[in-house]
């Protein structure tokens, strides 16, 4: 399973862990010819890298962009992006302590429940280090979306609300109420010398987003944003439009009226049925406190010995600062896959290039699927050795035989065609088993 991928049309994967000697990402499909953005993404890990704005950990990163391929001139040649991060101010020892303990509130204890196995030193995989080869490949994108412009901005940190926002008033917290914003900076001053740690809310606006963007069913466009969102580290919840409100209202209160000039509100945040409406797209999720906390708390250690553990490590006090870039990357490259896949069924705008981009998706999607039955193949065939049952079985293959050619005659495809292919599958199956 591709875990560590993300996107179907503007596809990437990423690799590194917080302490291992880089952070990277690996893209694949971009143009030829393309102006490589190194200022734009420097920008944009600039904004994420820690060390840098007031309550954030004080691990010193320079957090610089090293393209390693496919990109020649200052323009992309249309081989594999890898571009990286280099790890230089891990400080490993800082985590040899806990090598063997759970550290409440992070992932040591299911990492290693899955794997047996883990980097435990800064979070490894589950560090927000992580969160750079999101944002260094979002940049990439950036053309795709023309006009679309997305606002983000905390309406909550611990227990202060951004009530009346003034998008003028520019502070390293990105806090938009000048009101109550000198009493926050106090509070998380506490927060920190205490050693703990607060979360937060934050909004998404999106702007000038055409209708019709998104797909049903498992391919929704607020679906999608919900699994990007809640796949970087710390975010506990999303709600879109009214969100969790819409509970104790009534559908006369709720349901986005229309009339010749368009809607009249816009309680569902700009999606109907998975699919963008043209509105303002809106959406808030809920970031958790940090786990690392300068405070005695309890845990066990991998032995199941009950301990008290205190981090000593670097941490931030607030992670809503430097999810905000984090959060624009994974937004964008949602809006990318959306944006290129209606390009794909406006049949009228697409060019050659486009429509062997999407040939050459369809047969990448056929090799996964390929994979993936061979190694489901192999499980069955020890699960099988194990079991003592015999692992050839002439009659299941005749069976799905049987039922491929019924559904081939079905969506009228030639069944000789699907015989061969079949059997091609199931002699490949069949080496190593
Ligand atoms: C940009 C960013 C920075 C983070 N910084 C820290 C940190 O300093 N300390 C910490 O304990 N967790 C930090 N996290 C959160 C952890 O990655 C995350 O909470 C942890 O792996 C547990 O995963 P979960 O909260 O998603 O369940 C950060 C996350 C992000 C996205």
């Amino acid at each position: 399973m591709k875990a560590n991928s993300f996107g179907k049309y503007f596809g990437i994967t990423t690799f590194g862990e917080s302490h291992g000697p880089a952070i990277g990402v690996v893209i694949e499909d971009v143009k030829p010819g393309i102006k490589f953005p190194l200022e734009e993404i420097q920008n944009e890990l600039d904004a994420r890298k820690p060390g840098k704005k007031q309550f954030t950990s004080s691990r010193k990163e320079e957090d610089k962009l090293v393209i390693l391929s496919g990109v020649f001139e200052g323009k992309t040649t249309g081989m594999p992006i890898c571009l990286v991060v280099y790890n230089k101010e891990a400080r490993t020892e800082d985590y040899e302590h806990l090598k063997d303990i759970f550290r409440p509130g992070h992932a040591d204890y299911t990492y290693f429940k899955k794997f047996k196995i883990y980097d435990y030193r800064g979070g490894g995989r589950a560090s927000g280090r992580e969160t750079i080869s999101r944002v260094a490949a979002s940049g990439l994108v950036t053309d795709l979306l023309k006009d679309i412009r997305i606002n983000l901005y905390p309406i909550q940190i611990g227990k202060f609300v951004a009530e009346s926002l003034d998008f003028n008033f520019r502070n390293e917290l990105n806090w938009f109420d000048r009101n109550n914003y000198n009493e926050l900076v106090d509070y998380l001053q506490k927060i920190q010398e205490k050693g703990d740690s607060v979360g937060g809310i934050v909004e998404v606006k999106i702007e000038n987003l055409p209708a019709g963007l998104g797909d049903p069913v498992f391919e929704k466009l607020d679906a999608n944003f919900a699994k990007a969102i809640l796949s970087i580290g710390s975010t506990k919840g999303i709600e879109f439009g009214d969100g969790f409100e819409l509970a104790q209202l009534k559908g006369s209160q709720v349901n986005d009226q229309m009339d010749k000039t368009g809607f009249l509100s816009n309680h569902s945040g700009g999606i109907l049925g998975g699919i963008s409406t043209g509105q303002s797209l809106v959406f808030r999720f809920v970031v958790k406190p940090t786990s690392s906390i300068n405070i005695p708390q309890k845990t066990i250690s991998k032995e199941g010995e009950e301990v008290i553990f205190k981090s000593s490590g670097r941490h931030d006090t607030c992670i809503i600062p430097r999810i905000l870039p984090v959060a624009k990357a994974m937004i964008k490259l949602v809006l990318a896959d959306a944006i290129s896949h209606q390009k794909l069924i406006e049949d009228n705008k697409l060019d050659l290039v486009d429509y062997r981009e999407a040939i050459d998706k369809i047969d990448e999607d056929i090799l996964v699927a390929l994979i993936r039955r061979k190694e489901i193949s192999i499980i069955i065939g020890k699960y099988k050795k194990e079991k003592q049952i015999k692992v050839d079985d002439k009659e299941r293959e005749k069976e799905i035989l049987n039922n491929l050619k019924k559904k081939a005659k079905l969506w009228k495809i030639n069944e000789n065609y699907i015989e061969g292919l079949w059997k091609l599958i199931i002699e490949e199956s069949k080496i190593n088993q």
